[in-house]
């Protein structure tokens, strides 16, 4: 992952210091069709360092198509991408990473029967010795793995286990640790919390916000208000392929997001068609009222 065989591991974090002022990341009114599919349209996106940008929105909004552009899987085919306020088009993930700009599939692309010190250097590997007897620099890689596990604060018993033995929110934590150690400028993460139970979103969370204290623009994906809420700066929610809100933190209430997620109006329809159904008990839903009026309580917010 380093660049142009010059790099080390955070290369790219020296070369550029962050600025908190200029988008590390941005779209203006982009948008992507697939052929006659129109997956995206109009997006208004800035990604800065040191925040946590949550993306949110229901099955099809075009989350994953949003990530595939930046990522460099896919092209826009409408208005512009920028970083560094450099309009780019990328023809392969390789030149997003270039840019520093990581992503962690939910998939994860992890070798399970690898031991994760492997695993974190997949692709990347620490070699010794000069051509032809180079070989793996297995000592060091161990080492290295170790000291950056637990600077994220992430302390597992044995590296040697095979990474398919992890829960997956601590293969997550360890996808993180590895993006940052390779000078991560960007961390895109594709729902990374929707197959993790309670305890383990909250630990995957942590990370995010370690993530971002060392200075990285994070984009979260994810389907949960709550969990965006709990981390996140700034929210975009999508819907049908258009953003339907853009605000930060101070703009809006875990209850707006969560009215907006929900979709208050749908909501209330669908409450409306379940009264009609028998076995169903309509009073135990919220109101109507509740569902699509906006709420102005600020309880929620930290
Ligand atoms: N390669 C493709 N070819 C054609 N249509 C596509 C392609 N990829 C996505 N789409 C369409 O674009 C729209 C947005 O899809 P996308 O995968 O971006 O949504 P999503 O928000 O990630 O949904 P999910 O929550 O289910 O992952 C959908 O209607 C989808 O069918
Ligand atoms: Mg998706």
């Amino acid at each position: 992952m380093t660049t142009n065989g010059t790099g080390t591991h955070g290369a790219i974090l020296e070369d550029k210091v962050p600025d908190k002022d200029t988008a590390v990341v941005e779209l203006r009114s982009a948008g992507k069709s697939y052929g006659n599919i129109r997956a995206l349209h109009g997006v208004d996106l800035k990604v800065f360092p040191s925040q946590v940008t949550c993306v949110l929105g229901d099955n099809g909004a075009g989350k994953s198509t949003l990530i595939k552009i930046i990522s460099g899987l896919h092209q826009h085919t409408e208005g512009e991408f920028l970083v560094d306020g450099e309009p780019v088009r990328f023809s392969t993930p390789r030149e997003a990473l270039d840019k520093g700009i990581a992503t962690v599939y939910q998939d994860l692309a992890v070798v399970p029967l690898m031991p994760v010190w492997r695993n974190f250097f997949l692709g990347s590997e620490m070699t010794k010795g000069p051509w032809p007897l180079r070989r793996l620099d297995i000592e060091k890689m161990k080492k290295t793995a170790d000291e950056e596990l637990r600077n994220m604060g992430i302390v597992l018993d044995d590296l040697e286990q095979p990474i398919g033995t992890l829960s997956g929110g601590q293969r997550q934590c360890v996808a993180i640790a590895r993006a940052v150690y390779f000078g991560a400028r960007v961390l895109i993460l594709d729902e990374p919390t929707a197959a993790l139970g309670v305890k383990q979103s909250g630990v995957v969370l942590k990370y995010i916000a370690a993530a971002r204290e060392k200075g990285l623009g994070v984009i979260f994906i994810t389907h949960n208000p709550h969990h965006a809420y709990m981390v996140g700066d700034h929210f975009s929610v999508l819907r049908l392929g258009t953003m339907e809100l853009n605000a930060s933190r101070d703009e809006v209430s875990l209850e707006e997001l969560t009215n907006h997620m929900a979709g208050g109006t749908e909501l209330a329809a669908l409450k409306h068609e379940l009264s009609q159904v028998r076995g169903v008990d309509v009073e135990e839903l919220p109101e109507e009222k509740d569902l699509t009026a906006p709420v102005a309580s600020s309880e929620g917010k930290s």
